[in-house]
Order: structure tokens, then C-alpha cells, then sequence
């Protein structure tokens, strides 16, 4: 059977029928749907007995390939099978596997059967195992997009779910929320955003913006003008500075640095890198 194939448009109509009578069925756990838990648990779609966790694809160049990540789980009892993966966004999806290869190397080749789902047994699609790949994107797929994406199943259900371009995972990007509420967190309130503002804008012409920023580019730079200082003209997002930022007192371990660094990066510069307190450390005795 040839699951890549792009779906059929005259099925649309009854794919979709199919999707909203599987909507019907709730889930059990929807008491963790409410408010804020402290950890998040992941982000589930899905649709009578197929739920799909974290799904995310990675950017892509317009003619280019993306990367299709998540698990698939069946909650009945007996067996489904994916047949196929569907997006409007690319000429076909193929599935991938690594098997081995001549000697130690793991190979990647395009999967022939496809994958069973029994109750417990998710098949997960990820980086080095199994994946979807979107072969010959129609459009550029960037960050922060999101992206239809159907998986058909032998039972015959079509089970809808949007994905979002990213370069880390759902789980990843949970991750770095947790630090949202760490001690880089407590110095930035405490000390960046008199200047910087609590959400990151700064004050037009007197202290530049952290949201966006174009500094971030450059690591060394960025790492080096806050735990150093910074002074002289600068750019960011058109606008021209040409202020005095003081170093950062010693009094802040390499830690506690380290932390809001990557808090700033995680929560104004779309996680774009981390850094470390032995890579302050150096940055910091270069003054
Ligand atoms: C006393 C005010 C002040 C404080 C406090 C301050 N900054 Fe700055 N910051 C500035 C000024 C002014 C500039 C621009 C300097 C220039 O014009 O060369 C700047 C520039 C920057 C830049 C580079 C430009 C940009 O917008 O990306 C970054 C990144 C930055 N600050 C981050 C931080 C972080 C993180 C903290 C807290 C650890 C912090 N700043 C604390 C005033 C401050």
C-alpha cells in the first residue's frame, strides 16, 4: 500500500465526516485541560481512539524537505495502522525509518509497511528513528508557522492535528518554560528590567528592545556586552542607541548569570542558543 501518496480530494467530504463523528468522544482526562499546572503535560490532538502527542515539523526551505515529529497513540483495544500522512503544504509525506547499513552506520530509507498501533504501543517519530518527512515543500516553512498536517488510518479515520515549525521539540520548549520561573527569571525582574522593561520593549531611542533582538545573532557579543557592559552607538530594529549599560555586578554568580542569559534568550530571543556558567565565566574575565 502506498501511504505517501497526497490524499485523495474527492475523500475530503467523507474524511471529514468521519473526523467530526470521531470528535464526539471526550477524552477522560480532561481535568488536566484547566488551569495552569505547574508542569505542563503535552499537547495532545486527536480523535475517537488515535492521540497524537507533541507534534512539530522542523523549517524548511521551499522545494526543500521538513522533518515530522510526535507519537501516535491508540487507546482501544485491538490494532490501527498509519497509511498515510496527508499536508497541503508539500507534494506527498514520506515515513522514514534508520535501519542498519553496510558495517556500524544506520541508514535512512523510505518505510514499505506501515506502522501498527496497539493500545501501549505508540509509534513514536523521531529525530534518528522513525519520521515523517514533507518531500518538496510548496512554500518555505519557518518557525513559529503552523502546519495542517492528517494522519489516515486503517480504520479509516482521518485524525487532524496542527503542527508547529520549530527547531526544538514540544517537550524541549516545555523545558525551557520551567526556566521561565528560575533564578534568571528573579534577577531579570529585579535588576534588567529597569531598563529593559518587564516584557522586554525597552524605551525607544534611550533602552533598546530585548524581543527580537538582532544582538542575539551573536552569541559572544551578547554574552559579552551583558556581563561586561556596553557602551556606544548601536542598532536595533532600525532604531539607533548610544547609551551606557553598567557590567553586571560580581556580586551575581556565573550560575545565576548563566540563568538569566538564558532566560532572556529563551523568553525574548526564540530560544535561539543557551549558554553555560563556565562559558560566562570566560566571557566574564576577558574584563
Ligand atoms: C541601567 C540600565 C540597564 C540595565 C540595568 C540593563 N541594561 Fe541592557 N542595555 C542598556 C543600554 C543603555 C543598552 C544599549 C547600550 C549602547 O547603546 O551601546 C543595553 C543593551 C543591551 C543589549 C544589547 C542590545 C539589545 O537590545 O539587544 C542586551 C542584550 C541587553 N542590554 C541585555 C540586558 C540584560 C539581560 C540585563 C540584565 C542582566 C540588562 N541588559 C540590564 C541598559 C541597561
Amino acid at each position: 500500500m502506498n501511504f505517501c501518496k497526497i490524499l485523495d480530494v474527492r475523500l475530503v467530504p467523507l474524511l471529514f465526516f468521519l473526523i467530526v463523528a470521531g470528535c464526539s468522544e471526550t477524552k477522560e482526562e480532561s481535568g488536566t485541560k484547566g488551569e495552569v499546572a505547574a508542569e505542563q503535560p503535552p499537547q495532545v490532538c486527536g480523535s475517537g481512539s488515535i492521540q497524537i502527542e507533541d507534534i512539530w515539523i522542523t523549517p524548511g526551505a521551499t522545494g526543500g524537505t521538513s522533518g515530522l515529529y510526535g507519537t501516535i497513540r491508540f487507546e482501544a483495544e485491538g490494532a490501527d495502522s498509519l497509511i498515510e500522512i496527508l499536508c497541503s503544504e508539500t507534494e506527498r509525506v514520506e515515513l522514514h525509518e534508520m535501519i542498519p547499513g553496510e558495517g556500524e552506520e544506520m541508514k535512512m530509507v523510505r518505510m514499505t509497511a506501515s506502522p501498527v498501533l496497539q493500545k501501549g504501543k505508540p509509534v513514536t517519530l523521531s529525530l534518528g528513528g522513525k519520521h515523517g518527512m514533507l518531500v518538496n515543500l510548496k512554500q518555505e516553512l519557518k518557525v513559529g508557522d503552523s502546519v495542517e498536517i492528517g494522519f489516515r488510518m486503517g480504520s479509516g479515520d482521518t485524525v487532524h492535528c496542527t503542527a508547529r515549525v520549530s527547531t526544538s521539540s514540544p517537550a524541549e520548549a516545555r523545558k525551557s518554560k520551567r526556566k521561565l520561573n528560575g533564578p534568571g527569571a528573579k534577577l531579570y525582574t529585579q535588576y534588567c528590567s529597569a531598563c529593559h522593561g518587564s516584557d522586554g520593549a525597552g524605551q525607544t531611542g534611550v533602552f533598546p528592545p530585548l524581543t527580537g533582538s538582532e544582538f542575539f545573532k551573536d552569541k559572544d557579543r551578547t554574552i559579552d556586552a551583558i556581563v561586561n557592559g556596553l557602551q556606544g552607538e548601536i542598532t536595533v530594529e532600525g532604531v539607533t542607541y548610544n547609551g551606557v549599560m553598567p557590567p553586571l555586578p560580581d556580586t551575581y554568580d556565573d550560575e545565576t548569570v548563566a540563568d538569566v542569559i538564558n532566560y532572556v534568550l529563551t523568553r525574548f530571543g526564540e530560544n535561539a542558543w543557551q549558554t553555560t556558567p563556565e562559558e560566562v565565566a570566560g566571557i566574564r574575565d576577558r574584563d
